[in-house]
């Protein structure tokens, strides 16, 4: 066989990216993000004061170091903290395919399993066969009338300690100065719209999985490129609800939710963060296939979201929370971009 006839042949299999296992960022203060992470609900792994890893139930994570690693990529020459995107993928198959497809026009490393290039926007990418773990946990159980039960009798919708952990990194939200460069690249990858914002960007879905977006993309200004925002799938609105209101609790600042977004009807709710971005939980994300036909909308508030809530302090009838109660703990957070 040829070479060309090879090269032809793996960019004619489909590139299974099921999505993203990691986010890697170079922080200014590595104390502060990992208590942050903690708090949001992620598991701290092999994590000391130079940094470490905050997995999900389904061992997707984010992973921190000190800004000024030499282990990290380079940054983007902005004030993004994100330093790598690591996509997992369903074999080697697919990695060949990517090192075949991206080693047309730059250079790819495929060292350890691996394989690491950057995007034509200067994100640095990395692909590797996925550490996701399967999960098996039940969604989010509802009851209604006309449709037979979802939870037996005398089991709780809510029991006050519910947990609501993150189960699996969902999508990232770049920033970037030209969209259109930056969808034809993951196009060569195997992503495909599913639907977009006229004059903003695409919902980009590999053909892994059929979440409705793992990358969204915000056509900005050079000097805003980076990460805008990530988020974790939760088991359902309620563990939205539940998981913020704690993370409120313990002081951090909500920054836009809990709500519905239109495109992908999932819910959220996004914080501050100090990773130089928001940071967000979401639930029940519309799944796609290939019959799907991408929508496209003018972005307004009305095209982002069904809904929208925002947090109040806890209330009843009978007043406010007594006088002298305790202050609940604050941590500091900086205001993301
Ligand atoms: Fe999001």
């Amino acid at each position: 066989m040829n070479t060309q006839t090879k090269l032809e042949q793996l960019k004619d299999m489909k590139m299974k990216i099921i999505g993203l296992d990691t986010l890697v960022f170079g922080v200014d203060d590595v104390a502060a993000c990992s208590q942050y992470l903690t708090d949001y609900g992620l598991t701290p792994v092999a994590v000391t004061a130079q940094g470490g890893r905050f997995e999900a139930l389904d061992g997707t994570a984010v992973e921190i170091r000190a800004k000024d690693d030499p282990a990290l990529p380079a940054g983007l020459g902005t004030a993004s903290m994100l330093r790598e995107t690591v996509y997992g993928v369903a074999d080697e198959a697919t990695l060949d395919a990517i090192e075949a497809e991206l080693a047309t026009d730059r250079t790819v490393v495929r060292q350890g399993g691996v394989l690491r290039a950057s995007d034509d926007l200067g994100f640095a990418l990395a692909f590797q066969v996925t550490v996701r773990k399967p999960l098996a946990l039940p969604a989010e159980a509802v009851n209604a009338p006309g449709a037979e039960p979802n939870r037996r009798p005398n089991a709780l919708g809510l029991p006050p300690d519910m947990p609501a952990s993150p189960r699996s990194l969902s999508h990232v939200v770049y920033f970037v100065p030209d969209t259109a460069k930056a969808e034809a690249f993951y196009q060569r990858l195997g992503f495909v719209c599913t639907d977009r914002f006229i004059g903003v960007g695409p919902f980009l879905r590999p053909a892994g999985t059929q979440d409705h977006h793992t990358l969204f993309m915000i056509q900005t200004p050079p000097f805003m490129k980076g990460c805008e925002h990530f988020t974790f799938h939760m088991g359902g609105p309620t563990e939205v609800l539940l998981a913020g209101t704690r993370f409120v609790e313990k002081g951090y600042q909500s920054f836009w939710g809990p709500g519905r977004h239109r495109f992908g009807s999932n819910w959220f709710w996004y914080f501050n963060s100090p990773l130089g971005c928001h940071v967000e939980y979401d639930a029940d994300m519309d799944l796609h296939d290939e019959t799907w036909a991408a929508r496209e909308a003018p972005m307004s508030a009305d095209a982002s979201q069904l809904f929208l809530f925002q947090h109040r302090e806890k209330w009843a009838p009978s007043g406010p929370p007594p006088a002298g109660a305790p202050l609940r703990p604050v941590h500091e957070t900086v205001p993301s971009t």
